[in-house]
Parts: C-alpha cells; structure tokens; sequence
C-alpha cells in the first residue's frame, strides 16, 4: 500500500513512472523492434502520452512464433507437469510480491481506478494459483473397448498459443489465457492491446524470474494491424484466444481458417440486469451501479441494460440517479469512484451513440455529456449516465457501447423480463436480483448467456468457466474448462 502511495506521487509529479519495460519480451529478454520503431502510450486520466514501447510488425512476431514453437517441441511439453506447477506457483507469489507496481502501472496505462486495478493484479495471481494446482491434475481416461483390448487417452498440449487481448483488463485479460495455457503446456505469444502494452511485458518478465523457461512466454507489443493480423494469420500459431470486438473477432477467426487453427473468441456482450419487484433493495442498487460503473463500463460482461419491474421502476430508478451524480470521477491513481475512459477514440464511441439517442428522443434522466478529471481539468471522461424508457430494438439497448451508460427497460413480469433480455444478439452474462429462489433459478435457466450471477452481480472467480453465446464468441476460459482449450485429446486403442 505504501509503495503504490509512493509511486502515485511519483507518477503525479513526473508525468510516467521508473523503470518501465521497453522492447518485446522474446525468447527470454528484452528486445527492440526489428524496425526499430515506437510508439505512445497515454495515461487516459490527463489525456497525455507517458511512455514508448515497440511498435512491432510481423519480423517480430515471426521471431516470437519462432521462439515459442522451439521452446515447446524442445523444452515445455515434456516438463514434467508437477514441475510446471511450481513455476506458475512461484509465478502468482512474484506476481503478489509486485503488486503495489504492477497496479500503479495498470491503473495509470488504463485509466482504472488503483483500487480496481489493485483487485486486478490480485486476480492475476490468483489465476497463476488456481492452475498451477491444475497441472498435475489433468487425467486422462480409459475405455472399455472389450477383453483384449486397451483403450485410453491423455491430453495433450495444442502447441503455441496465441493471446490476443484488450485494453479493458490488460493484466487479467493476460493472466486468464497465459497461465492455463503453460499449464497445459502451450506456449505463448501474447500481444497485448497498444493502448495498454506494459503488464503484459511485466507479466513475461515475472514468469521469467519464476524459472519459466526462455522462449515459452513471448509478448510483442504494437498495433492490430501490424502485430495482431500476422499473429492471427501465422502457420506457425495452433490455438488463438481473442478477447475484443466482434468485428476484430471475426477477422481472427477467418484468418485462423485458412491454418486451420483453433479459436477461441471472447467478444462483446450487452447484459442484462433483472431486477424483480420483491428483491433485497439495496443488494440490487449496489450491485446495478457497481455492474455498469465499474471501470467505466468497459467491461465485457458489464451489465449495461437494467431490466427492471414496473411496480419498482420510479424509485428505483431515481435511487440509481442519485448514486450515480455522487460518484467520484478522477485520475485513477487518485483511486476515485470512477476514472476516464480509456482513449479518445472510445469517449468519441460513447458520445456518439448517447447524442444519437438524444436525436432520436431517448430520455436522459442522468449524465449524457462528457467531462473531464475535476482536479486538472483533463482526461478523457464520461459521466456516468441512465437513459430511461429505452425500446427494446432502440440501438442503446442493441449495441455494445463499452462505456458508463445503462438503459432501462420496464418488465411486466419476471416471464416478461426474460424475454427483454433475451432480445440480443449478444448472450455473454445475465444478472438476476430476487428473494424468490425458483423465479432465480427458473430465470437462470431461460436466459442464454454464458453465465448468470444471482443476487450479486460479478460474483465467481477463476473458479468459474466465462465465456459467451451468440455474437459474444464461443469456447470457454476459466475454470478447468478453460485449461482444456489448450488440450487435444489422443486417444490410443491397443491389442494384446
Ligand atoms: P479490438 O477488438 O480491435 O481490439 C482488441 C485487440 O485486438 C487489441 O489487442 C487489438 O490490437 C487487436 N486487434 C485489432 N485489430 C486486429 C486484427 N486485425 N487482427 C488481430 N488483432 C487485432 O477492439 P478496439 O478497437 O480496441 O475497441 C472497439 C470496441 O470493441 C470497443 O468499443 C468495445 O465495444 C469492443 N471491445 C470489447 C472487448 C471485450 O472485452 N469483449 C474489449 C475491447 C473492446
Ligand atoms: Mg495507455
């Protein structure tokens, strides 16, 4: 605690922070872009570049490709699983050990509040534990295929997996496909997003002094274009995990294609919130407010559409309003209620769909207009905003907008409620607040989405299997299921 209270200051007073990582991390260290280029990070909290890293194209990530394919046909497969347990073990202690940095460090890449971010690093260890008591644990099964015959199968590693990932949850995003992939006994290239390239590098480097051989985590920094594309397209890559966009989503999955390799898409979502009329009150408001302004609402899974009955709707809603004009906006080191949005690019998205739903006469009962931090007078910052008697086709309610801005939708009926929140094309997580335990567990069961939170909205952790329907992807991380997205199975059946 004391040391991100000192490296806050320092970030206040000097713009950037020590000692961060510059080059890819490949084969074991750093390294400069073949070209030699970089590019500018921004802190999103005063709009202001505060670091360079590599500006990398498709040299650098042959290199890493390379790299990764050599360090599992020579090295990682055949380390002995319990041996792959200890270093990712090791791997979650470092990542503890450093924690108050790499939280500094994410909050002021992202934008996110220090505290969110702190609760990030800490799910990024936490992910690192949770599979490496997974390594030695993946069994395998035997058939009966008759007298005179075996019959079994183990799991095998896929190879080099790629991790595509965004800007919204950089360190987790890296921790959830990273750490199942080595414990499968992938190895990786990781590109992270440009817009939040530094805990990804950090992550690498961690894993390094954990005793993780070189060449099995490699992270190329640089553009979609540049780095992502030929990473998708590589013949080299055997297993893709994307996390962003669905139209970016799309692209990786038709390049993936033409090699044949194995995706997994974890793309945008549209959540619903069901707010029945006999819930626990303050349980629900919390939990709305916490599941739209949570990082600004960039969140994949945020629960951007409150779904709410009739008989609740008035106070409810003017509850959620005031909540929502006292929360504390600020530079996210300063650790306030909610920080900006993450480039100037996505507070121009959130403006927009807000100013074409004003244009077509959606009500805004609060926020709508973007602002900036109260302090410095700078920053990319969008007010936290509830738009109020939305239709159900209308766009707000239909599109991902990845921003603080909740529609509201009146429900006649919990069987009415589902249907409003089955209206999507998106089907990735659902929310669910009542006391009546079989109109939850009827919902749960009528909603499509990958997952569904009753009465507390993102509970679960690593534990738990994530990931959508619909146009929000398919294939699952987290939970054991997610580690056997870096498994094949062989199947041997044998005479004697
Ligand atoms: P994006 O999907 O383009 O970016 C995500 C990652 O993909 C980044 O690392 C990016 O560099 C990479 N990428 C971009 N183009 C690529 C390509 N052609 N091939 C391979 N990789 C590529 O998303 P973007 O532009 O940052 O955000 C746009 C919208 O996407 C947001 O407003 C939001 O609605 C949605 N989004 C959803 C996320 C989620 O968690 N599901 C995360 C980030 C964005
Ligand atoms: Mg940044």
């Amino acid at each position: 605690m004391q040391r991100s209270q000192e490296l806050a200051e320092i970030a206040a007073a000097t713009g950037t922070l020590p000692e961060l990582p510059s080059g890819h991390f490949i084969d074991g260290g750093y390294t400069a872009a073949a070209s030699r280029r970089v590019m500018e990070s921004f802190d999103p909290g005063c709009a202001e570049p505060f670091a360079v890293f590599a500006c990398g194209d498709a040299a650098d990530v042959d290199a890493a490709v390379t790299s990764a394919h050599h360090a599992f046909e020579g090295v990682w497969r055949d380390v002995p699983a319990a041996e792959r347990g200890r270093i990712l073990a090791r791997t979650a202690a470092l990542i503890r050990d450093d924690a108050a940095r790499l939280a500094v460090i994410e909050s002021l890449d992202s934008g996110k509040p220090l505290g969110e971010a702190e609760g990030d690093v800490r799910g990024a260890a936490r992910a690192f534990e949770y599979y490496a008591g997974a390594c030695d644990k993946l069994q395998g099964d035997t058939f009966p295929i008759g007298p005179g015959y075996l019959g079994y199968s183990h799991h095998e590693p896929v190879g080099v997996a790629a991790q595509i990932i965004p800007w919204n949850y950089p360190i987790s995003t890296a921790a959830r496909g990273i750490a199942p992939a080595l414990a499968a006994g992938c190895t990786v290239v990781a590109k992270p997003a440009e817009q939040t390239p530094f805990t990804a590098l950090l992550l690498a480097e961690i894993l390094k002094r954990a005793g993780l051989p070189d060449g099995v985590c490699n992270v190329v920094t640089g553009t979609g274009a540049e780095v992502g594309a030929p990473l998708a397209a590589h013949p080299g890559v055997d297993h893709i995990t994307f996390t962003g966009s669905v139209a970016t989503g799309i692209g990786v999955m038709k390049a993936a294609a033409d090699n044949v390799t194995r995706v997994v898409l974890e793309l945008g979502g549209k959540s619903p919130v069901i707010v029945l009329a006999d819930c626990e009150r303050e349980r629900a408001l919390d939990g709305v407010i916490g599941a739209i302004f949570e990082n600004a609402g960039q969140i994949c899974s945020a629960g951007s559409r409150l779904i709410i009955e009739r008989s609740l709707h008035d106070d409810f809603v003017a509850d959620l309003c005031r909540r929502a004009e006292s929360l504390t906006l600020g530079h996210g080191l300063r650790n306030p209620q909610m920080g900006p949005v993450n480039s100037a690019a996505q507070l121009g998205r959130v403006a927009g769909f807000v100013e074409r739903a004003r244009r077509r006469g959606v009500a805004i009962a609060t926020g709508g207009s973007e602002t900036v931090d109260p302090q410095t007078g700078r920053g990319w910052f969008y007010r936290p905003t509830i738009a109020i008697g939305c239709a159900s086709d209308d766009e707000l309610v239909q599109e991902e907008i990845f921003g603080p801005v909740l529609t509201v939708q009146i429900a006649e009926d919990a069987a009415h409620a589902l249907a409003l929140a089955n209206s999507s094309q998106y089907a990735l997580v659902a929310g669910v607040y009542t006391k009546d335990f079989s109109a939850a567990h009827r919902l749960a069961r009528g909603l499509d989405a990958g997952q569904v939170y009753i009465n507390e909205y993102f509970a679960g952790g690593i534990e738990v299997p994530f990931g959508g329907n619909k146009k929000s992807g398919f294939g699952r991380e987290k939970g054991l299921e997610g580690l056997l997205s870096y498994c094949r199975t062989k199947s041997v059946a044998a005479r004697y």
